[in-house]
């Protein structure tokens, strides 16, 4: 079995101090940067954009996986892809035609994510599963760090394995919102691959070390 990845989300980082909490995630054995892209309009709330983004990338020495919370996504694909993004995930909930959003985001050279919010039944991936590289299972409603995670994502998990295993699809299931060492092993064991924490990671006294110990526990 592959090991299951950690991917740290800045938006629970210092943004006064963004360059140190980059080369801190650079040092730990997490796996990828996570990172949120909010407008206000999709979500309640607006986290940062693109001349941030072009800040954080000059630094980054591990895959940069963005996850766009806005609408219409499509306006921006290639930004996003010159910006350094390696993965970029759009909301199902956002996208009219998400086959072809995929598509677009392929040939800009990343892998194409997916995300469902809490509400979204996983039965609407059943024709686009064996084209989407990664699921991000929302397991807080999109918009804020810190929120507790909600149970039903462990159900949604298995039904999507289940989906994943059916098609012969290689997708990765990735988990996001309210993360810790207390869940991460029961998500890891139902399918998921990776963990997304932020705040569980940027406001710990060590994260060096409360990364290790996210990694241990999903792996174990
Ligand atoms: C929520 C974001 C998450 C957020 C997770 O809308 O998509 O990535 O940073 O934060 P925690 O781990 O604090 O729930
Ligand atoms: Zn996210």
């Amino acid at each position: 079995m592959s090991s299951k990845l950690i991917a740290p989300s800045l938006l629970a980082a210092d943004f006064a101090n963004l360059q140190r909490d980059i080369e801190m995630v650079n040092q730990s054995n997490a796996d990828w940067f996570h990172i949120d892209i909010m407008d206000g309009v999709f979500v309640p709330n607006i986290s940062f954009g693109m001349p941030v983004l072009k800040a954080i990338t000059k630094y980054t020495k591990k895959p940069v996986d963005v996850h766009l919370m806005i609408v219409d996504p499509d306006r921006y694909i290639k930004t996003f892809a010159d910006l350094g993004s390696h993965h970029l995930t759009v909301h199902y909930e956002a996208c009219t035609h998400l086959h072809r959003t995929l598509q677009a985001i392929k040939a800009e050279g990343m892998k194409a994510g997916v995300a469902l919010n809490p509400h979204t039944n996983i039965n609407v991936l059943e024709d686009t599963i064996n084209d989407i590289d990664l699921v991000i299972l929302m397991s807080v409603n999109p918009g804020f760090g810190g929120q507790s995670f909600i149970e039903n994502t462990y159900k949604k998990i298995k039904e999507l394995k289940e989906l994943i295993t059916r098609k012969g699809a290689s997708t990765l299931i990735e988990i996001d919102g309210g993360v810790t060492t207390k869940n991460a092993k029961q998500l890891t064991d139902a399918g998921a691959d990776v963990l997304v924490a932020g705040s569980f990671v940027f406001k710990s006294s060590n994260q060096i070390e409360t990364i290790k110990e996210l990694k241990a526990a999903a792996n174990s």
